[in-house]
């Protein structure tokens, strides 16, 4: 199985991809989960992180505290998407599992270092807070990264937290600055993608149907998810933007992106947080990540109801 750390502010579409991955053990060993600010404030992540391990069955996942505000900027949360709790849907037991001693920051250039090199995968669900302070302060983990898969950005569905700028990209934009430029092979899972992956009715009930504790908790947090965008943009459903991540390292059949240039704005009073993304290869500008644009969202949802409907 493929080496993973998730790196997630919680957030029901966050619980989903960590769901995914602790299903799948066969494809995927989560070395850890770490926790940064983001849909709500570091504590209820972290808490939240600990709640999804649990409702999974594995009170033994590692779960590690990151940083709990972007590098140079106040927090910008989500309360209006996931609730006052960043996980309101279902009706979840406090959790008992430990936290882990050590700083989120600290376990990913441990951990860099110790397991052989290209061997680990990145997968950031959230703001790259934690990712680019590790970078930072150990620029030799760069050339060890197996391959950085996050969930960030848009090109052609542009904005979801300002017209111009997805969510996780905006709330530290200097830290996915620091991440587009490491070297590493990044894969993107941008808005373009993730709004194709929408929670159907018909989906939800296949997850409600599992009968299942995991099953029937997505199926809330999704409706909880839903409620948001339909009310507000009338789409078909919850678009499920994180556990693209997951998914792609399950069957990366189901993506197709292209190999592009990306960089991101850092200055700029109406655009800050965009990911200037080179579809066209017009800039000249060498690629430095692959850019999904296309799902198969039929095989998507088969592949995590199975999956859930394994817990
Ligand atoms: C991203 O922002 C968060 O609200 C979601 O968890 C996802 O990671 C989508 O823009
Ligand atoms: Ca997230």
């Amino acid at each position: 199985p493929r080496k993973i750390i998730i790196d997630t502010d919680p957030g029901q579409d966050d619980a989903v991809a960590i769901l995914l991955a602790l299903a799948s053990p066969e494809e995927i060993e989560v070395l850890g989960i770490t926790t940064v600010a983001g849909n709500v404030p570091l504590e209820l992540t972290t808490k939240n992180a600990r709640i999804v391990c649990e409702l999974a069955g594995k009170p033994d996942t590692r779960v590690f505290a990151g940083c709990d505000r972007p590098l140079g900027r106040d927090l910008v949360t989500a309360e209006h998407v996931h609730g006052k709790t960043g996980l309101d849907g279902p009706t979840l037991p406090e959790p008992t599992m430990p936290l882990q001693d050590r700083h989120a920051v600290d376990f990913i250039i441990d951990t860099l270092r110790e397991e052989p090199e290209g061997s680990v995968t990145l997968c950031p669900l959230g703001p790259l807070t934690n990712i680019a302070t590790a970078l930072d302060r150990a620029p030799d983990i760069a050339p060890r990264i197996k391959e950085i898969v996050l969930m960030g950005g848009a090109y052609f569905e542009v904005g979801n937290i300002t017209p111009a700028a997805e969510f996780n990209i905006y709330v530290d934009p200097e830290a996915a600055k620091q991440v587009f430029g490491c070297g590493a092979p990044i894969t993107v899972m941008p808005l373009d993608v993730t709004h194709k992956a929408l929670v159907t009715k018909p989906r939800n009930d296949a997850f409600r149907a599992l009968g299942t504790p995991a099953g029937v908790a997505v199926a809330e947090m999704t409706d909880f998810f839903e409620r948001f965008d339909k009310e507000k943009y009338g789409s078909e459903g919850a678009p499920l933007h994180d556990p693209c991540v997951t998914a792609y390292l399950i069957k990366p059949e189901l993506f197709s992106g292209r190999h592009i240039n990306v960089e991101i704005e850092t200055t700029s009073e109406l655009t800050l947080g965009m990911t200037v993304a080179d579809w066209w290869g017009v800039s000249g500008r060498p690629p430095n990540a692959t850019f999904m644009g296309d799902l198969d969202a039929d095989g998507f949802f088969a592949l995590l109801t199975d999956r859930i409907g394994r817990l």
